[in-house]
């Protein structure tokens, strides 16, 4: 097989604490890494690199892995200009607005749908996005939510089952028999596509006992959990998450001291998603409060035509550096390991031998530069899976 050489990396995140200079970036300084087929093979100092078929000098550029997108929601038609214009005019967000992106969404065709996860993920790419998880949640019937899976299983592994996302407007004078649906016929049509169960545990969408029947539901099935949890008010959802071991509490912007503690002691990931406190003029979620808490704390983009229409993880790394009390060094290692993290898988996130080749070169010297020059493409190269894909 083929083996390529990135070599005179000038500052390459590797995300193995045993590495470089032994802090959770496990930074290395004039750094290579070796890639044959899909994976990592080789990863040290520049001048002890291999011999390999082909050399790519970064000269003096920096290396991070692949951004891993633990949540968001790509399987959607239309946009919401016209909401997002009256918020900046002063009205607040509204998780009823979810209603107008239904209506669209089940109107498409199967194409349309799958070429706009198809346009996302490209604009995801460009901006070093190797891993994305996506759901559904804008079907709420039956096939409308497993056709939604369908097509977002044709663009990624990581398929999250958010037929949970708001009472559907079919049932709304009979939010019980909305649950019963979705924990029934809904999630059976459903499970064959999805790798998790999502939903959306807050005033106006679900309650507690309503998350929780859902997402046990959804275990019995075979499905993972996770879960949207106290994004616009305080609320049982990361208690619940932790209770219930999902993989991740998202959002996590009202938080008591309770909800730290329980995440800080758990295994369950605390999820940021910072275009969503950006777009909906919200309080900014306290990532410094987390860590402190030794919680584990992922950084994602949300992508979603409501709260948090960007794809770009660097304009999240930015935001959160800026206004969550992050270290440009959390941010990157939340984006990338978090994110795996977030999703339960050690393949990804990091730049070690057996790791997937997935990788990003950077037109900066160092990881920081992504918070320190907030706004620009600084993404030169992306490589997923061993290929070079920008
Ligand atoms: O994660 N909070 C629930 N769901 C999305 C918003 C969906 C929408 O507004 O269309 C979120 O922010
Ligand atoms: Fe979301």
């Amino acid at each position: 097989m083929t083996t390529t050489a990135v070599t005179h990396i000038a500052s390459l995140v590797t995300n193995d604490p045993s590495l470089g200079n032994g802090t959770p970036l496990g930074l290395i300084q004039d750094g290579a890494v070796v890639i044959e087929g899909d994976r990592i093979v080789w990863t040290g100092e520049s001048s002890k690199a291999p011999d390999t078929d082909n050399v790519l000098d970064a000269a003096g550029r920096a290396v991070i892995p692949g951004f891993v997108d633990s949540h968001s929601h790509l399987v959607f038609a239309g946009d919401r200009t016209e909401e997002f214009n009256a918020r900046m005019s002063g009205q607040p967000y509204r998780a009823g607005g979810i209603r107008t992106t239904v209506a669209a969404t089940r109107a498409a065709t199967d194409e349309e749908l799958s070429a706009n996860v198809a346009r996302y993920l490209a604009e995801a790419l460009r901006q070093g996005t190797t891993t994305f998880e996506t759901k559904s949640g804008y079907g709420l019937t039956v096939e409308d939510e497993a056709r939604a899976l369908r097509i977002a299983g044709r663009h990624t592994d990581e398929v999250t089952y958010l037929g949970a996302h708001i009472v559907s407007p079919d049932y709304a004078d009979d939010p019980a028999g909305y649950v019963d649906l979705v924990t029934g016929p809904m999630l059976e049509a459903c499970a064959p596509h999805a790798r998790w169960i999502d939903v959306f545990c807050e005033q106006g969408a679900f309650d507690g006992d309503q998350a929780r029947a859902i997402l046990t539901a959804g275990r019995a099935k075979g499905l993972h959990p996770r879960i949207h949890a106290n994004q616009l008010s305080y609320g049982p959802g990361v208690q619940l998450a932790v209770e219930l071991d999902a993989a991740s509490a998202d959002h996590c912007t009202h938080l008591t001291d309770a909800d730290v503690d329980a995440l800080g002691q758990g295994s369950t990931v605390a999820t940021l998603l910072p275009g969503a406190e950006f777009s909906t003029r919200a309080t900014w979620p306290d990532a410094r409060r987390l860590l402190d808490a030794g919680a584990t704390v992922a950084l994602s983009t949300d992508c979603n035509p409501g709260s948090s229409f960007t794809s770009s993880m660097p304009f999240c790394v930015a935001l959160a550096v800026r206004d969550m009390g992050m270290t440009p060094d959390e941010a990157i290692w939340s984006a990338t390991a978090g994110g795996a993290a977030a999703l339960r898988r050690t393949d990804i996130g990091r730049i070690t031998p057996g790791a997937r080749a997935d990788l990003v070169l950077l037109d900066a010297p160092s990881h920081v530069h992504l918070a320190y020059r907030p706004g620009v493409p600084l993404v030169s190269a992306v490589w997923r899976s061993g290929e070079r894909v920008v």
